[in-house]
């Protein structure tokens, strides 16, 4: 073993910078399929169910937060098993119908493992908050080996969307101590967001079925 501190802290930066990077192919895995769903959606239907795509890599100070707070250890391989929302990919689709044609396709794809899906859409978190999460392993192929690498997909409608970035951002500015009024008023708001959900899925069938009677 090599004790030359600048050895060993370029073996340390070479294997955080690895580890880091297997999260960005991991991503940029997810990117192109759901690329390619999207495209080929467009061609089969004329009509396409993601609006919006958006990936992020977990910061070291987050990786950090998560790891205190969950108490595992501070390895790279307890991390990649404590952790398993480093890589993050969200997908917001038009309406609710989209989020669940979008998941069965993803399901479908055989090199995709598929660890956990909690439907926050069915069952909403008591604030409110809705979303379909799929914890999922892509598979990145290196010059000498594979790795299977957690990606956390969410998707959600724009309504959502909206609803959960301005809870995130109220959650931040009150330091996570929220007003019980405005948490009501949050609560009210997603239940709002919900059903004009549900009012746009209605438009959208009424819209379809106009369009091809014959399937109807
Ligand atoms: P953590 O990832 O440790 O928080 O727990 P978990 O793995 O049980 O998480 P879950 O699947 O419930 O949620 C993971 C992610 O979903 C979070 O990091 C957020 O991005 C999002 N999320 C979950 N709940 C909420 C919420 O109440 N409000 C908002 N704005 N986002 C949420
Ligand atoms: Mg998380």
């Amino acid at each position: 073993m090599n004790h030359n501190p600048i050895d060993q802290f370029h073996e340390l930066k070479n294997r955080l910078t690895r580890f880091m990077m297997m999260y960005k192919f991991a991503l940029d895995e997810m990117e192109t399929k759901v690329e390619i769903l999207k495209e080929e959606f467009q061609l089969l239907h004329d009509y396409n169910p993601i609006e919006h795509t958006k990936s992020r890599i977990k910061s070291f100070e987050s990786i950090f937060r998560k790891v205190m707070r969950k108490g595992c250890g501070t390895s790279l391989e307890d991390i990649r098993e404590g952790v398993r929302d480093i890589a993050g990919l969200r997908i917001t689709c038009s309406f609710i119908s989209d989020i669940y044609s979008i998941s069965e396709m993803l399901q479908r794809q055989a090199d995709l493992k598929i660890i956990s899906i909690k439907d926050y859409i069915k069952n909403p978190k008591p604030n409110g908050y809705q979303s379909l999460h799929m914890l999922v392993q892509v598979p990145v192929y290196m010059s000498d080996r594979c790795e299977m690498v957690y990606v956390e997909v969410q998707i959600r409608t724009i309504a959502m969307d909206f609803w959960a970035s301005l809870e995130h951002k109220i959650f931040y500015k009150y330091d996570e101590s929220v007003p019980v009024q405005l948490l009501q008023e949050l609560k009210e708001a997603a239940d709002t967001a919900a059903e004009l959900d549900r009012k746009m899925q209605r438009l959208h069938e009424e819209i379809k079925a106009i369009k091809s009677p014959q399937s109807s």
